[in-house]
Order: structure tokens, then C-alpha cells, then sequence
């Protein structure tokens, strides 16, 4: 089928399935050809556990941009063993990150937001293409309440930027439920969401956030931007 005119059609049948049920509907359309982005945030240990539990044949990988936290590293470990999968792991073009740090500097991306972004770029963007590629569904962790930006979202949306069918399957779930569902599963889940950091990125680009602020506000604290890295770009 074309995949993005069908578009409309597909968004109706799965605007009121379950994440479970929808990730299930899709792998039977599109077998093979459905891969999960996970950042090893709290949402996608969520989708990985329900991918695992119910063996859906969904292919999961994560962007490793060489400034994670070790504590996202272990956690990949971590969840590779309690769910007996493999997270393929994609990293920048070595070439690209001589370069950019040649231009920039290690630290360039506080400098400017011109700077901030052409690290996300080589770190994250570009791995992201070559990861999606040959793909027909792309499945994020994306939920509507992280940001004004992401309210706009739809669960079936179409990534012009890399032409794939992209599926947001807990875009409708609040902080609490996601919460919960991690809690009665017994979920693994990044040692530093307690101790106050809510949406976690690279090390030097997330700091902890004090109760009441922007769940995003610990992301590119510096910046006064719409604080998107490139990934989810409209
Ligand atoms: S970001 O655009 O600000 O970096 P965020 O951290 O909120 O994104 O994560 C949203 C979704 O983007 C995640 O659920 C995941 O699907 C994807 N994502 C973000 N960072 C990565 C990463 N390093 N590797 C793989 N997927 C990622
Ligand atoms: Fe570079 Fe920071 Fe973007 Fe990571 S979040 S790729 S370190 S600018």
C-alpha cells in the first residue's frame, strides 16, 4: 500500500486502540518494516515492555550520540537482559563529530542555538535517517503532554522529513498513568528520574528540574527556544 495515502484511513482504525493493540495491528501490516526509537526515557521503557511482553516483531534501536549519561547506558543493558532483546545501537559518522568539534568545540552547543543544533544534527539526526531507512513505520515515545509543541500531535502521523508512517502510540497518556503502568509492571527504569530529572537527553544538555517547572524545562536549559533537537521535526 502507498503509505502515505492511506494515511487517513489507517488513523481512524487506530485512534482507539490500546498501545498494545495498535503496536499489534501494525506489525501484522506492515511485518517486518516497523522500527521503535527508544531513548530509554520512562514512555519508551513502556513501549519496550509491551513490544517484549507480546514478542510484536518491531525492531528497537537507540541513538547512543556519545554524550548519554552512563546511567542510560546501563540502562540499555539493563533492559537488553530483563527482556532477553536487542537494542541495535547507532552512533554519529566519526567523520561528522571531528568536524562539528572542530568547528564548534566540545561544549559549542551552549554558545548558540545555531551551534546547539548542528551538534543534534551529526549526534542524533543524521543516525536517525540512516536508522529509519527501508522502514515503513517509525514508533516513538512522544506524549502530547511533554510540550505545546507535542499537543499538536497526532497518534498516526507522516514524517516528511524521512517519509515514514510514524506512530505515537502513548501520545494520549499522562504523566501519572505512565507512572503507574512502569510501577505494577516493575518496569527498569533510569536511577536518575529520581532525583529530579524528568525528560533525559545528553549529559550536558539536561539538568534536573525543581517541582512545578515545564517537564521539559531541564532540556537545553539555556536556550529560549522551542527545545526539539531535529528528531521531531514539523
Ligand atoms: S527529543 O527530541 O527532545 O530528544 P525526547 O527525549 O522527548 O526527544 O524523546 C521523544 C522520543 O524521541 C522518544 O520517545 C524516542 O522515541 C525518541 N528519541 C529521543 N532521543 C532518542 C535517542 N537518543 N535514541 C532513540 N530515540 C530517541
Ligand atoms: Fe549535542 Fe546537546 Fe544535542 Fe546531545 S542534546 S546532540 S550534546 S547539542
Amino acid at each position: 500500500m502507498s503509505l502515505k495515502k492511506n494515511l487517513h484511513e489507517l488513523s481512524q482504525k487506530i485512534e482507539d486502540l490500546s498501545p498494545k493493540e495498535g503496536l499489534a495491528f501494525l506489525s501484522d501490516l506492515f511485518y517486518g518494516k516497523l522500527v521503535f526509537s527508544t531513548s530509554l526515557g520512562q514512555e519508551d521503557q513502556v513501549i519496550t515492555h509491551i513490544i517484549a511482553e507480546n514478542t510484536l516483531p518491531v525492531k528497537i534501536f537507540s541513538l547512543d550520540t556519545g554524550r548519554l549519561f552512563p546511567e542510560t547506558l546501563e540502562l540499555l543493558a539493563r533492559t537488553e537482559k530483563r527482556y532477553k532483546t536487542k537494542i541495535k545501537v547507532y552512533y554519529p559518522e566519526r567523520q561528522s563529530v571531528e568536524k562539528l568539534v572542530d568547528n564548534i568545540g566540545i561544549n559549542g552547543f551552549y554558545e548558540s542555538v545555531e551551534n546547539r543544533k548542528s551538534c543534534c544534527q551529526v549526534r542524533k539526526v543524521e543516525p536517525l535517517q540512516r536508522a529509519l531507512s527501508r522502514n515503513s513505520v517509525w514508533i516513538t515515545g512522544l506524549r502530547a503532554a511533554q510540550s505545546p509543541n507535542r499537543l499538536a500531535m497526532k497518534k498516526i502521523e507522516w514524517d516528511e522529513a524521512n517519509q515514514i508512517i510514524k506512530y505515537n502510540p502513548l501520545l494520549d497518556w499522562s504523566f501519572e498513568q505512565m507512572i503507574n503502568y512502569i510501577n505494577e509492571n516493575n518496569i527498569p527504569y533510569n536511577p536518575l528520574h529520581d532525583k529530579g530529572f524528568i525528560s533525559i537527553g545528553c549529559a550536558p544538555c539536561t539538568r534536573a528540574i525543581q517541582a512545578g517547572e515545564d517537564p521539559r524545562a531541564g532540556r537545553w536549559w539555556w536556550e529560549e527556544s522551542k527545545k526539539e533537537c531535529g528528531l521531531h521535526a514539523k
